[in-house]
């Protein structure tokens, strides 16, 4: 079976883009692949994380992943920290890639913004880091939203890069898997940005801690044009708010956009968003009671994730010791 890394930042709330850009589809890739799932603390930390904060809201993604229909079980849910092998490899491929290539990385720019001197080195080796994570299992396929293609870019140049220097196919070439309606969810009053939970605007995202009545507002409020949905796909161009509701509604419902418009070509956003906003509130109330429950005990969700760690141990350091004998590190 072919094997499965994925990571999710155990930082804010979630949302509805991290849930159908995300989890939706690790819930559906889990019977054909070994899944590994990664709640990617060290990556949070390379900006600042209020530790009490970080430390619950890791435990909430881990339990939103387990309602949402994750099987702990079958798959391996844990924490990046519990697993030394991911900064080890890191530090290995800070020493693999090169500084031509990070600076490339468009999300670095984004998110140190102007003043580039204050940002952490971290923020910057954040790439090396997410190689790591993916590598330390020798993992072949790597769902992701859009935005982190480059990013999976450059952890094929690593593992080519380390092949070449050490002599042999070590690593795999992993592929991304993008794929879903709505992997790119959109701000519910920009539909030209991506849904974030950076975004000043809480109307801008639904959050998958909001209650019926503020999902349903929220949908209400989306920003769209005034026209009625077009019969085809075509009709969509240009209509950035419109495209997105459309989106939302086909990942949510499991079909596609153009089907969605068959049932809803020609009528107004009148008619529309109450129809979204029952479909969201229906889907979106079963994952919050189940995500509820396990929060109310979490001891247990503790325990799911330190056994995930394990398995994730027991996987990597085997991998490590390949690595460090390759390199020419003395061990023993
Ligand atoms: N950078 C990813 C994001 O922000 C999270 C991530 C970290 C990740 N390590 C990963 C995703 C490894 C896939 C594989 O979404």
């Amino acid at each position: 079976m072919q094997r499965i890394f994925s990571g999710v930042q155990p930082t804010g709330n979630l949302h509805l883009g991290n849930y159908l850009g995300a989890i939706r589809n690790w819930v559906r890739l889990q019977n054909d692949y070994e899944c590994i799932f990664c709640m990617v603390d060290l990556h949070a930390i390379t900006v600042w994380q209020d530790p009490a904060e970080l430390r619950s809201n890791t435990r909430e993604v881990a339990a939103a992943m387990i309602a949402s229909g994750v099987d702990p079980e079958t798959n391996i849910i844990f924490n990046q920290s519990q697993v030394p092998q991911h900064a080890e490899l890191a530090w290995i491929f800070n020493c693999v890639a090169r500084l031509g290539w990070l600076d490339r990385m468009t999300q670095f720019k984004d998110k140190a913004g102007k003043d580039k001197a204050r940002a952490s080195v971290g923020l910057y080796a954040y790439p090396n880091l997410m190689a790591a994570d993916i590598l330390a299992y020798k993992a072949t396929h790597v769902p992701v939203g859009e935005d982190q293609k480059q990013h999976l870019e450059l952890c094929r140049d690593i593992a080519q890069k380390f092949n070449h220097d050490y002599g042999e196919e070590v690593f795999p070439i992993v592929e991304p898997l993008i794929f879903g309606e709505a992997t790119r969810v959109m701000s519910l009053r920009d539909g030209s940005k991506k849904m974030s939970k950076s975004d000043v605007s809480h109307a801008s995202r639904i959050n998958m801690t909001d209650d019926v009545d503020t999902i349903a507002k929220k949908i209400r409020k989306a920003r769209t044009d005034a026209e009625p949905l077009p019969t085809e796909m075509v009709g969509l161009k240009g209509r950035p708010g419109a495209s997105n509701l459309v989106g939302i509604y086909a990942a949510l419902s499991d079909t596609t956009s153009a089907q969605v418009l068959t049932e809803f070509g020609g009528k107004g956003f009148g008619d529309f968003k109450p129809a979204l906003a029952d479909l969201a509130v229906d889907k979106l109330s079963q994952i919050q009671d189940e995500t509820r429950r396990l929060m109310a005990a979490p001891d247990h969700v503790d325990a799911i994730i330190k056994t995930g760690a394990q398995k994730a141990r027991a996987i990597a350091e085997p991998i490590l010791r390949e690595i460090r004998e390759k390199i020419g590190f003395l061990q023993t």
